[in-house]
């Protein structure tokens, strides 16, 4: 395992889309170790592939009630909509309030390739909006209502 560079605002790799993972295979175990490592490190919730540098559809997620490692995640299902506040490891020193759905369902594989159905509400949600937004190019000053420094 190691900890990878986490790319920054203005860093064109972050304004790409990724490309799903066809197999997961032990560059895919890596990438996800290795993303989950940096997460640890840089005390963040969640981590998209593009902030490494690497435009594959892989998510690691961490509310700290236990690792989620997501492979090509898509959300089928979205209810409600509220503002919450983001901010971004790609994104220091800023915080915004975006417009989400309140509920999500999302569709995923794990790290073995089992699909799994995720029904979230909450931060979770919130999250899994954020990251995979960011499989998109979609980073959540695009969505925010309001940009504030800090
Ligand atoms: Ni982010």
């Amino acid at each position: 395992m190691a900890i990878r560079n986490i790319c920054l605002i203005g860093d064109e790799v972050l304004r790409k889309k990724s490309r799903p993972v066809a197999e997961i295979d032990a560059r895919v175990v890596s990438l996800l170790d290795d993303m989950a490592e940096t997460l640890h490190a840089s005390n963040g919730v969640g981590l998209a592939a593009p902030q490494v540098g690497v435009l594959r559809r892989c998510v690691v997620i961490d509310m700290g009630t236990g690792l989620m490692k997501l492979v090509n995640p898509e959300i089928i299902d979205s209810q409600g909509e509220h503002i919450v506040e983001e901010g971004c490891l790609s994104i220091p020193n800023r915080r915004g309030s975006v417009k989400r759905p309140e509920q999500v369902t999302v569709r995923t594989l794990d790290e073995k390739g089992v699909e799994r159905l995720i029904d979230a509400q909450g931060e979770l949600a919130k999250c899994l909006c954020h990251e995979i937004d960011h499989l998109d190019g979609i980073l959540f000053i695009d969505r925010a209502v309001k940009v504030q420094e800090g």
